[in-house]
């Protein structure tokens, strides 16, 4: 298969974008046309970053890459990567943790519709310990997560934390 004329949709929570996810989407852009990074409306996940506040940081960091496009989603996935014309899924593995759930999903997905094809990359090594909630724990305690979040990402969580006080 040729994938190199090819879009794919990065989805997530993305509550809040990591150096991990940032990692992926810049490498995926380099095999791909284009990446579109979904941020989901994730009804199971209580999450810190409203959608529109996720979506407009990561506009941000990637507004000088004409192939990464910033959108948002609700519902179920592969409706939404019809809509988009999209039927590949790209996924980031971190860890043998991630294997089973993201087995789960990419074969529920391709159950849901067997034209939909969820591939996966390998995260780095650096990032491979990286989450979103360890982020978010790591911020609320007042440390500095500097090295797993651009400061962008930083300073818009702390906005955010700090209107909460
Ligand atoms: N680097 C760093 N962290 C990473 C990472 C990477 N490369 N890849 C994943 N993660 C982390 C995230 O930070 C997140 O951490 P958290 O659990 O502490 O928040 C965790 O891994 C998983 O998050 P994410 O990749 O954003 O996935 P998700 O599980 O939050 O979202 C959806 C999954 C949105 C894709 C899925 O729920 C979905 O498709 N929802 C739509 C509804 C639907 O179609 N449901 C049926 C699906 S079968």
């Amino acid at each position: 298969m040729c994938i190199r004329d090819r879009s794919v949709i990065y989805p997530g929570s993305f509550d809040p974008l990591t150096n991990g996810h940032i990692n992926i989407i810049k490498r995926a852009s380099k095999s791909f046309d284009k990446v579109v990074v979904a941020v989901a409306v994730n009804s199971s996940k209580s999450s810190i970053m409203n959608i529109d506040q996720r979506v407009k940081v990561i506009k941000k960091i990637f507004k000088n890459n004409n192939k990464i496009v910033v959108d948002k989603f609700e519902g179920l996935l592969v409706k939404y990567a019809n809509q988009k014309k999209i039927k590949t899924i790209l996924r980031g593995m971190r860890t043998v943790q991630d294997f089973e759930y993201e087995l789960q999903m990419a074969t529920s997905n391709n159950k849901l519709d067997s034209t939909i094809e969820t591939i996966f990359m390998v995260a780095d090594a650096n990032f491979a310990h990286i989450s979103s909630s360890l982020i978010k724990d790591i911020i609320k305690l007042g440390g500095s997560a500097k090295e797993f979040i651009p400061g962008a990402v930083e300073s818009e969580l702390k906005k955010i934390l700090d209107k909460r006080k």
